[in-house]
Protein backbone atom coordinates (compact mmCIF):
# COMPACT_ATOMS: atom_id res chain seq x y z
CA UNK A 1 0.00 0.00 0.00
CA UNK A 2 1.33 2.85 -0.50
CA UNK A 3 0.06 6.86 0.51
CA UNK A 4 1.39 10.04 -0.44
CA UNK A 5 2.85 11.77 2.58
CA UNK A 6 1.07 14.75 3.25
CA UNK A 7 -2.16 12.48 3.86
CA UNK A 8 -0.08 10.51 6.33
CA UNK A 9 1.00 13.01 7.97
CA UNK A 10 -2.31 14.52 8.27
CA UNK A 11 -3.79 11.11 9.15
CA UNK A 12 -0.94 10.98 12.07
CA UNK A 13 -2.21 14.36 13.26
CA UNK A 14 -5.61 13.53 13.74
CA UNK A 15 -5.00 10.07 15.25
CA UNK A 16 -2.54 11.71 17.78
CA UNK A 17 -4.92 14.56 18.78
CA UNK A 18 -7.60 11.53 19.14
CA UNK A 19 -5.11 9.78 21.38
CA UNK A 20 -4.77 6.31 19.18
CA UNK A 21 -1.80 4.32 20.62
CA UNK A 22 -0.76 3.20 17.08
CA UNK A 23 -1.52 3.79 13.65
CA UNK A 24 -2.81 0.32 12.75
CA UNK A 25 -5.64 1.01 15.67
CA UNK A 26 -6.87 4.33 13.93
CA UNK A 27 -6.82 2.23 11.00
CA UNK A 28 -8.61 -0.25 11.71
CA UNK A 29 -11.35 1.84 12.82
CA UNK A 30 -10.93 3.94 9.49
CA UNK A 31 -11.67 0.92 7.74
CA UNK A 32 -14.65 0.21 9.96
CA UNK A 33 -16.03 3.50 8.98
CA UNK A 34 -15.48 3.00 5.56
CA UNK A 35 -17.55 -0.13 5.48
CA UNK A 36 -20.23 1.58 7.42
CA UNK A 37 -20.30 3.88 5.50
CA UNK A 38 -20.46 1.56 1.99
CA UNK A 39 -23.12 -0.67 3.99
CA UNK A 40 -25.49 2.08 4.41
CA UNK A 41 -25.11 3.41 0.94
CA UNK A 42 -26.41 0.40 0.13
CA UNK A 43 -29.44 0.75 1.88
CA UNK A 44 -30.40 3.93 -0.44
CA UNK A 45 -33.44 2.15 -1.95
CA UNK A 46 -36.87 3.24 -3.18
CA UNK A 47 -37.51 7.14 -3.86
CA UNK A 48 -35.20 9.17 -2.22
CA UNK A 49 -34.19 12.89 -2.48
CA UNK A 50 -30.51 13.44 -2.32
CA UNK A 51 -27.62 15.54 -1.82
CA UNK A 52 -24.28 14.36 -2.85
CA UNK A 53 -21.29 17.04 -1.70
CA UNK A 54 -17.52 16.19 -3.16
CA UNK A 55 -14.20 17.84 -3.13
CA UNK A 56 -12.01 17.60 -6.46
CA UNK A 57 -8.88 18.76 -7.73
CA UNK A 58 -10.00 21.02 -10.76
CA UNK A 59 -6.44 20.40 -12.24
CA UNK A 60 -6.36 17.11 -12.79
CA UNK A 61 -6.50 15.99 -16.25
CA UNK A 62 -10.09 15.55 -17.88
CA UNK A 63 -11.62 15.46 -13.92
CA UNK A 64 -13.91 18.20 -15.02
CA UNK A 65 -14.92 17.63 -18.30
CA UNK A 66 -16.16 14.06 -17.03
CA UNK A 67 -17.62 15.26 -13.92
CA UNK A 68 -19.84 17.61 -16.14
CA UNK A 69 -20.66 14.76 -18.82
CA UNK A 70 -21.68 12.52 -15.84
CA UNK A 71 -24.55 14.84 -14.75
CA UNK A 72 -25.66 15.50 -18.01
CA UNK A 73 -25.85 11.78 -18.41
CA UNK A 74 -28.07 12.06 -15.56
CA UNK A 75 -30.09 14.95 -16.08
CA UNK A 76 -33.48 13.49 -15.10
CA UNK A 77 -31.93 12.54 -11.40
CA UNK A 78 -30.58 15.51 -10.87
CA UNK A 79 -32.39 18.80 -9.91
CA UNK A 80 -29.52 21.13 -9.22
CA UNK A 81 -26.07 21.86 -8.49
CA UNK A 82 -23.91 24.51 -7.11
CA UNK A 83 -20.13 25.19 -8.08
CA UNK A 84 -17.95 27.03 -5.19
CA UNK A 85 -14.06 27.56 -6.12
CA UNK A 86 -12.52 26.50 -2.54
CA UNK A 87 -9.12 27.44 -3.73
CA UNK A 88 -6.53 27.54 -6.76
CA UNK A 89 -6.61 23.80 -6.64
CA UNK A 90 -9.63 22.55 -5.20
CA UNK A 91 -13.65 22.73 -5.86
CA UNK A 92 -16.38 22.24 -3.99
CA UNK A 93 -19.97 20.62 -5.93
CA UNK A 94 -23.56 19.78 -4.29
CA UNK A 95 -25.48 17.84 -6.88
CA UNK A 96 -29.00 17.77 -5.28
CA UNK A 97 -30.93 14.51 -6.82
CA UNK A 98 -34.37 12.91 -6.71
CA UNK A 99 -35.51 9.90 -8.07
CA UNK A 100 -34.64 6.18 -7.22
CA UNK A 101 -32.18 5.46 -5.04
CA UNK A 102 -30.46 2.86 -6.31
CA UNK A 103 -29.34 5.31 -8.85
CA UNK A 104 -28.71 8.23 -6.70
CA UNK A 105 -25.99 5.57 -4.95
CA UNK A 106 -24.56 4.51 -8.35
CA UNK A 107 -23.84 7.82 -9.23
CA UNK A 108 -22.11 8.81 -5.97
CA UNK A 109 -19.76 5.84 -6.28
CA UNK A 110 -19.14 6.59 -9.63
CA UNK A 111 -18.12 9.74 -9.01
CA UNK A 112 -15.77 8.51 -5.72
CA UNK A 113 -13.71 5.87 -8.02
CA UNK A 114 -12.86 9.08 -10.28
CA UNK A 115 -8.85 10.16 -9.65
CA UNK A 116 -9.09 13.74 -7.83
CA UNK A 117 -11.67 12.98 -6.38
CA UNK A 118 -10.95 13.74 -2.67
CA UNK A 119 -14.19 13.58 -0.39
CA UNK A 120 -17.32 12.39 -1.59
CA UNK A 121 -20.45 12.55 0.82
CA UNK A 122 -24.14 11.08 -0.23
CA UNK A 123 -27.04 12.14 2.01
CA UNK A 124 -30.40 10.59 1.31
CA UNK A 125 -34.02 10.79 2.92
CA UNK A 126 -37.51 9.53 1.35
CA UNK A 127 -39.55 12.16 0.35
CA UNK A 128 -42.74 10.08 2.02
CA UNK A 129 -41.47 10.54 5.49
CA UNK A 130 -44.13 12.57 7.31
CA UNK A 131 -42.01 15.30 9.01
CA UNK A 132 -44.92 17.51 10.92
CA UNK A 133 -45.09 13.86 12.60
CA UNK A 134 -41.56 14.23 14.12
CA UNK A 135 -41.44 15.13 18.09
NI1 LIG B 1 -14.04 25.56 -9.16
Amino acid sequence: MSLPSDLLDRFDEIIEKRGYSSRSEALRDAIRNYIVNYEWMSEVQGERVGVISLVYEHDQRGLADELTEIQHRHMGLITSSVHVHLDHENCLEIIALHGDGDAIRRLAETVMALKGVKYVKLNAISPDTNYRQLP
